[in-house]
């Protein structure tokens, strides 16, 4: 490893020591993000593995411990009270669905499932495996809890494709995507005071007239208790999205290889691969685009493909979804649109396309996640050289303009050197650092 990696490494864990929280959990961003949020832990929890294991398996444990009695495991998790984010537990009041824990107070909504898979990899980092097994062995039901609340309470169709109803469900929260379900809509304009705003400058963040929109679909399942059936008759907002189902495939197939090394569970795997020969099904009819060469999102509540790439088009790629073909195109797709030598890869929204904003939140910039995602994506299906690229515009987004919530992915930045956006010292940039550089490839 040279210096300047263990130099950055070194910067890495201190942002996520100094995140981590008294109560067992690490908030992804001071100020801008005070809580613990569900699909940050398991990316955070991959960077803790590297130095910490304890830490790591913490994260998820405090996680897991808010899971309702469905099955379902929330999006945000209020351990504290804080007054520099909003919409916070008073807005949500988790506690209207009767199923939802008592201890904790969470949002009635959730965001991509990922634990399946970030126990996997905490088997691959860890050292010592026995105890690295024990603990899978005690938090592995509960994921399988949380893979049958999805197949049980949202998969509409019976066609193995779990739907979202809010855009914080899908974690690419202001995507240009979702202009066309907000045409669909016409919310009042609520009161309220945005904090965000307050620690980001506001051109990097939603417009007021977005959050209308957020909050008026919060106010609906509201009215609903949050009960899933209702919801899916009432929300304007319900969308089967790649990403979100990619990582359900990705997290079956990683549930079936460790109750298989753990000896246990043969039900459960039996059920899991029914679950994942639809999903893949699916997820290949349902969301392919074939014209685009990308996975897409539809939109249920309007019966309509959206036809749009973005980052999360080539999220399929780290499961066994795609077939070798699909695979070729989805890189293709990805160099022709996304790949250009002026750019880093992987903005978050189609650069070709005029919706795209290269400072905009979830409209543009590069996520680390997403990256990281796509990295894994692309060795597995064999495309090591562009895996490469990836990692190493990642690298130099982080070294170049600090450990930020997401970067401009254009090289040549016309309004000056700072390419970093949104929150500063943010934890899974620091996390997933650290496991690129510890990766040996
Ligand atoms: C926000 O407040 O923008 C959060 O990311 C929602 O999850």
């Amino acid at each position: 490893m040279t210096v300047e990696s263990a130099e950055l490494i070194d910067r890495a864990i201190k942002i996520l020591d100094n995140n981590f929280q008294d109560g067992g959990f690490t908030i992804p961003s001071k100020g801008l993000y005070p809580f613990q949020w569900k699909w940050d832990s398991g990316f955070i929890a991959l960077g803790f593995a590297h130095y910490n294991m304890d830490k790591a398996k913490k994260e998820i444990r405090t996680l897991l411990n808010a899971q309702w009695g469905n099955g379902f495991i929330p999006h945000i998790v209020f351990h504290n009270d804080s007054d520099t984010y909003f919409p916070g537990p008073d807005f949500h009041q988790s506690h209207l669905h009767p199923l939802a824990s008592k201890e904790y107070r969470s949002t009635g909504m959730t965001q991509p499932p990922v634990f399946g898979f970030i126990l996997e990899q905490l088997l691959r980092i860890a050292e010592d495996k026995d105890d690295i097994l024990q603990f899978i062995g005690n938090q592995i039901d509960k994921i399988y809890k949380n893979h049958e609340y999805f197949y049980t309470n949202r998969d509409l169709n019976g066609d193995g494709l779990a739907y979202i109803y809010h855009n914080w469900e899908s974690g690419t929260d202001n995507s240009p995507l979702w202009d066309d379900i907000w045409q669909t809509m016409n919310p009042p304009e609520y009161t309220f005071e945005r904090r965000d705003t307050t620690h980001v400058d506001a051109s990097q963040r939603p417009s007021n007239r977005e959050y209308d929109h957020y909050l008026h679909i919060i106010e609906i399942a509201k009215t609903y208790n949050y009960e899933d059936a209702r919801i899916a008759e009432h929300s304007p907002f319900l969308v089967l999205d790649p990403l979100f189902n990619a990582m359900l495939i990705k997290s079956n197939e990683s549930l079936i290889n460790l109750y298989t090394l753990l000896g246990k569970g043969q039900k459960e795997i039996d059920q899991l691969k029914k679950w994942q020969a639809l999903s893949i099904e699916g997820l290949n009819t349902k969301l392919y685009n074939e014209e685009l060469g990308a996975y897409v999102h539809y939109d249920l509540r309007n019966d309509r493909q959206l036809p749009y790439v973005c980052s999360s088009s080539f999220a399929p790629l780290f499961s066994m979804a795609p077939s070798k073909i699909i695979a070729k195109r989805l890189v293709e797709t990805m160099m022709e649109k996304f790949g250009g030598e002026d750019r880093y890869l992987c903005a978050s929204f189609d650069p070709t396309h005029e919706r795209f904003n290269p400072k905009k939140y979830w409209r543009g910039p590069v996520w680390i996640n997403m990256n990281w995602i796509i990295y894994q994506g692309l060795k597995k299906q064999g495309f090591d050289e562009l895996a490469a690229r990836i990692k190493s515009d990642s690298l130099a987004l982080i070294e170049r303009n600090g450990f930020f919530e997401y970067f401009d992915a254009r090289k040549e930045n016309p309004d000056g050197d700072m390419s970093g956006y949104g929150g500063n010292n943010f934890s899974w940039s620091a996390a997933l650092l650290i496991d690129f550089l510890k990766q040996n490839d």
